[in-house]
């Protein structure tokens, strides 16, 4: 069955077609990215706007680079929650006017439970149970999977999630937006044992705090750089930092895993991308025998093929949505 997936959660309009939940034929993202960039983060008003001038055009893209017609399509599978209000009613309306137009059946799903997915793409068997940690910029949680559709968070962030940590980090330290991937490309040149930065501590063993650190790096940069732009202690700051933010993601990741006496972890989400953070999961998981799977890198942000793939294993368990489809902005919380 083919798959058109519809993606537009944050401030990326994305589009696939996905052949039965494994075979990308096409995944079409386009980012408005450079719009926000001098804000500092993403505004809504100017991402969903730019949503609705192109997800025409992302979906007709989307259909012709996997050469199929738009009524070769089986299923529409289209993110409903959580995410920006604004923008996830661009794409929402758009799946739901095509679904009603081609007499076609769609499903919404979640968009945290996509980029769980995200590692199963092009091909990897599914294997369960896992652990997922999905780490982004709005999320930070761990959920203990025993099928798409029985999953159980196990413990979220508190506070800011892992990338908007990664992202405030950057701003404090002038680096610009988004922040993960430049704070890992100047934490290369640092030494992460020059400054010491600690993560907050939690009730819950499966929480996160991320807003302690964060601060924690306003103060030292206010007192020891107020000014002065010194690259080697920028790059100090951002290589503890980090070390100190992933830490926290494997140390908890691995507690997980033995709590629910599961031996394989999956990752997903933009933080994902970081080869930090895979290098320490992969010596975390030699160390204890468990197996840990990350998405390609070109699916760790948001991204259709995602959306597609597991609105097909829905659909192929007896699921859909109906006209009444709307957003739910809890969706993944509970
Ligand atoms: O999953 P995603 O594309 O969007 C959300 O659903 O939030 O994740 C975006 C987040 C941003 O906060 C960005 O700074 C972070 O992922 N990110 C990274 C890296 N690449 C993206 N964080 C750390 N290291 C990276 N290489
Ligand atoms: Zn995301």
């Amino acid at each position: 069955m083919l798959v058109l997936g519809i993606e537009t959660s944050c401030d990326e309009t994305s589009a696939a077609v996905v052949k039965n939940g494994c075979k990308v034929l096409s995944n079409i993202v386009s980012s408005s990215l450079s719009f926000h960039s001098k804000y500092g983060g993403i505004i809504p008003e100017i991402a969903f706007r730019k949503q609705l001038e192109t997800i025409n055009e992302v979906v007709d893209c989307a259909l012709a680079e996997a050469g199929v017609k738009k009524n070769d399509i089986g299923l529409i599978s289209v993110t409903d929650g959580p995410g920006l209000m604004g923008s996830l009613l661009v794409g929402l309306g758009f799946a739901k006017a095509l679904a009603y137009c081609l007499k076609k059946p769609i499903i919404g799903v979640n968009h945290l439970y996509g980029h769980m997915y995200a590692a199963f793409l092009d091909g990897v068997k599914i294997r369960m149970p896992f652990v997922s940690l999905i780490v982004s910029g709005g999320h930070t949680s761990l959920y203990s999977v025993r099928d798409f559709d029985r999953i159980k968070l196990l413990g979220g962030t508190r506070d800011d999630a892992c990338g908007e940590a990664f992202d405030k980090v950057a701003k404090i330290l002038g680096l610009g937006y988004p922040g993960g991937p430049i704070i890992e490309k100047t934490a290369l040149k640092g030494d992460p044992s020059a400054v010491t930065f600690q993560c907050s501590r939690t009730d819950k063993p499966f929480d996160f705090s991320y807003s302690g650190i964060k601060t924690a790096v306003l103060y030292y940069s206010r007192k020891k750089l107020a000014g002065k732009r010194n690259f080697r202690r920028v790059a100090d700051v951002c290589a503890a930092f980090q070390d100190t933010a992933l830490n926290a993601l494997v140390q908890k990741s691995l507690s997980a895993c033995r709590h629910t006496k599961v031996k394989q972890l999956v990752v997903g989400g933009g933080v994902a991308a970081n080869n930090v953070l895979r290098g320490k999961l992969i010596a975390m998981s030699k160390k204890n025998g468990i197996e840990v799977l990350f998405p390609k890198k070109e699916y760790c942000t948001d991204n259709a093929a995602m959306i597609a793939s597991l609105g097909f294993q829905l659909y192929s368990r007896g699921y859909h949505s109906d006209e009444k489809l709307t957003v739910d902005l809890t969706r993944g919380e509970q």
